[in-house]
């Protein structure tokens, strides 16, 4: 018997809720996941009971069913399509990984470099695009400038914005994941004053996008391979991770049929805070502040201290009670990287190494498990790159860009997708006669 008809044969799995005060009992469905906790399918739940789930942060809802990507936060596993985050790291690379989360498989040859040829092709933006940049402020930030950008780019595709068509889908994909390394780069080179640089179809994704950021008309530029394939790691191990903050602003905005250019400027937004994508930037500019060892205590102490807003940036995580497995990759790089960079003995590494050390032993931090997430190595590596903190989120909403489209695809695809609405539980006044201006106190 197959899987399917096995499933189909067993008895349908129920969850019995029942009203104490009544003691009327429902019996709602249990949805299977392959690996991972199972859904309780409360749809009919406001139809049958009168009630709504209340849960403001999203920790026990799932809002949709997904097949791209699996995080087990207690084991600290992150998997794409059944492929673990480290066998993607070591052996595969950022194109392979892109084709993998949009299609679901690892492409064979042929498909492969059809695919590569598609994002190739589209890296130019329309040369009106550039003048999209005067209008803003020399130092305003990076991502303030891709929010605008990335959205204006829907003015350009008229022709290819019909949500309901899978070849406009597509293309509109290929385009966005193409052309967000240009937009990127020329964020970079507006807010040093250098030219854009055109992108170069003979070099691979990172090494293009290397070259458009660092690469100047008067002189050659030469890619160093131990860069490239750094960034390159650093792209894979964030391209995808589920259903937080930015992919699910994307798939809500996504619901209500918005053109796919808008719906990942809705997600760059979302990245942008400090808490989700931002952390990156932050992190760097917190070891910088500590500045010396000596004063990890003092910042420890500020962390714990719920009076004060103070948080040790790229710790702790909604999901990963375990180390973010994508922070292990990249300390395991970290000394390489900056080694081959010749960067030696880069005191901000060797702080972020004791203040995990010192944190990992603190009860505060042990008791809550919290552990360093993604971002608390990558803005090392990106700094001896020579990226601008600035930048740091910028280059993780590039890498997350193929994430986005990825489940905003399979959002799209889905029969019976409809538009997202969570409800509320309402506890403003319940009803007031209107005072006229005059007769209020
Ligand atoms: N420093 C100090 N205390 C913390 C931290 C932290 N970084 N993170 C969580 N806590 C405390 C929190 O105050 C709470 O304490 P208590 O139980 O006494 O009230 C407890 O740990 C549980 O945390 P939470 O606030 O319920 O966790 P959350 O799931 O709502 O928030 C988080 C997750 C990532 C927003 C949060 O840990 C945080 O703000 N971390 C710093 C920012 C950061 O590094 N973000 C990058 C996330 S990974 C990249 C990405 O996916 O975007």
């Amino acid at each position: 018997m197959t899987a399917e008809k096995k499933a189909a044969a067993a008895p349908a799995k129920t969850f019995t809720l029942k009203d104490d005060q009544s003691g009327k009992e429902w019996k709602l469905p249990v949805v299977d996941g392959t690996v991972g906790p199972n859904g309780i399918d409360v749809r009919k739940l406001l139809a049958e009971t009168g009630h709504i789930t209340f849960d403001p942060s999203f920790n026990s809802t799932g809002a949709c069913k997904s097949k791209i990507t699996f995080i087990d936060g207690d084991a600290g596993k992150l998997m794409h399509r059944g492929y673990s985050i480290e066998d993607l790291t070591q052996k595969s690379n950022f194109i392979e990984v892109m084709y993998l989360l949009l299609y679901g498989d690892l492409p064979n040859k042929p498909d492969y470099e059809e695919f590569k040829r598609h994002i190739t092709y589209h890296t130019m933006v329309h040369e009106q695009v550039h003048f999209f940049f005067r209008g803003f402020r020399r130092d305003a930030h990076p991502m303030a400038i891709m929010c605008g950008v990335v959205g204006g780019l829907s003015a350009f595709y008229h022709d290819s914005l019909d949500i309901n068509n899978p070849q406009h889908r597509e293309i509109s994909i290929h385009r966005l994941i193409a052309k967000i390394p240009t937009l990127a780069a020329m964020t970079f080179k507006y807010a040093i004053g250098q030219p854009f640089m055109y992108p170069r179809n003979d070099l691979s994704f990172v090494e293009n996008f290397l070259y458009m950021c660092f690469a100047v008309p008067a002189e050659p530029y030469k890619i160093n391979p131990v860069v490239a394939k750094a960034l390159e790691k650093i792209f894979i191990l964030h391209a995808d991770h589920e259903q937080n903050a930015s992919t699910s602003t994307v798939r809500l905005a996504g619901s209500t049929g918005a053109n796919p250019f808008a719906c990942i400027a809705s997600g760059i937004t979302s990245l942008w805070g400090p808490a989700h994508g931002g952390a990156n930037q932050e992190v760097l500019e917190m070891l910088h502040e500590i500045g010396h060892k000596d004063r990890i205590p003092e910042f420890l102490a500020r962390a714990k201290d719920k009076n004060d807003p103070f948080k040790l940036m790229g710790f702790g995580h909604r999901i990963y009670k375990n180390y973010d497995p994508r922070a292990a990759v990249l300390k395991a790089d970290c000394h390489a990287v900056l080694e081959e960079l010749g960067v030696k003995n880069e005191p901000l590494l060797d702080l972020a190494m004791e203040l995990e050390k010192i944190a990992l032993s603190d009860p505060y931090f042990v008791e809550r498990k919290l552990f360093p997430n993604v971002d608390f190595y990558s803005g090392i590596i990106l700094k001896a790159m020579g990226f601008p903190t600035s930048m740091f989120t910028v280059l993780f909403a590039l890498a997350r860009t193929v994430g986005w489209c990825a489940q905003w695809k399979e959002m799209i695809e889905e029969p019976d997708m409809r538009i997202g609405r969570p409800r509320q539980l309402y506890i403003g006044a319940a009803g007031r006669p209107y005072v006229a201006l005059d007769k209020r106190k």
